[in-house]
């Protein structure tokens, strides 16, 4: 069946209250759409959750965009999205507009602090802002039980995770695995823009990270050399890399106590396009 498609915000808490009052569980996959097989194993992992009333949003933030980034350029699938949806038995999309989501008055914020600011922070100063501020805002509206974010975001999971905890809201986070193709590479809305080269070179990532989880689960702890596997493995292939380390995941930084809690972290640009990753050494499959 396809899904119901609401754009206005009343219009959503209506469909949300209704599905509570008949009993369901409303499940949440927030999403900026061009969805691909990644999307649709959160979709999947909501109704293995138990939520039977999936809810799927589909709206490209413009807060969590800085001036230079590619929000013009950010991939608009529409019409496909509603399909891979309905393939899934998503029972509602909402795409909101960026009017109805930002009022003309709009000054009020959601801000997870020291989380924030390594790493995607550095290069992105104000995204997660807009990332928890929108997400809060889609919680509010929603009222969701439960919602899966992807592990290939990893900082701003654990940044949800976060928010979610200190501010008490009544949702469960479930954290996916990140989807690869059978090469390794992460799935990725802006994969497309790879050429056939770059994308070739963009395997260097998941390269780095193997190397690196292989040396972790033989015994290495030492968070330089560590760090020195994955970008030894980058560097040559890359156009330019923000960051390619390995840290704590509890702080994602170098500081950290339980020498167990690493982390494969990466942000590369292969031509124009910049590709993230990760991987939890102790926790994911080998990348
Ligand atoms: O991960 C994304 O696609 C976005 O950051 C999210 C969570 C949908 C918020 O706009």
């Amino acid at each position: 069946m396809k899904p119901t498609v609401v754009r206005e915000k009343e219009e959503l808490r209506r469909f949300c209250n209704e599905a509570r009052a008949q009993g369901k569980l409303v499940g949440f996959v927030p999403t900026m759409g061009a969805l691909h097989e990644g999307h649709l194993s959160l979709m999947r992992e909501a109704k293995r959750a138990g939520a039977d009333f999936v809810v799927v949003s589909i709206f490209v933030n413009p807060m969590q965009f800085g001036a230079n980034e590619d929000l013009d350029r950010y991939p608009r699938t529409f019409e496909a999205d509603l399909e891979a949806c309905e393939r899934e038995g998503v029972s509602l999309v909402f795409a909101p507009t960026n009017e109805s989501m930002y009022g003309p008055n709009f000054e009020s914020h959601v801000e997870v602090e020291s989380l924030t600011l390594p790493l995607e922070g550095v290069h992105r100063p104000g995204h997660f802002r807009g990332v928890t501020t929108i997400v809060a805002k889609l919680f509010n509206l929603l009222g969701p039980c439960l919602a899966v974010f992807g592990k290939k975001d990893l900082q701003q999971a654990l940044i949800i995770e976060r928010m979610v905890a200190d501010l008490d809201m009544p949702v469960e986070i479930i954290l996916a695995p990140t989807a690869r193709e059978a090469d390794g590479l992460a799935l990725s809305s802006r994969n497309r823009y790879l050429s056939a080269e770059e994308r070739e070179r963009g395997l260097s990532i998941s390269r780095g990270l193997r190397a690196a989880y292989d040396a972790f689960h033989q015994g290495e702890r030492d968070v330089a050399r560590l760090s020195a596997l994955v970008r030894e493995a980058i560097e040559p292939h890359a156009d330019s890399i923000d960051y390619a380390a390995v840290v704590h995941k509890a702080s994602l930084t170098a500081d950290g106590d339980n020498a167990d809690d690493l982390v494969g972290i990466v942000a590369a640009r292969f031509g124009n396009t910049r590709l993230i990753d990760n991987c939890i050494f102790a926790e994911d499959r080998r990348p």
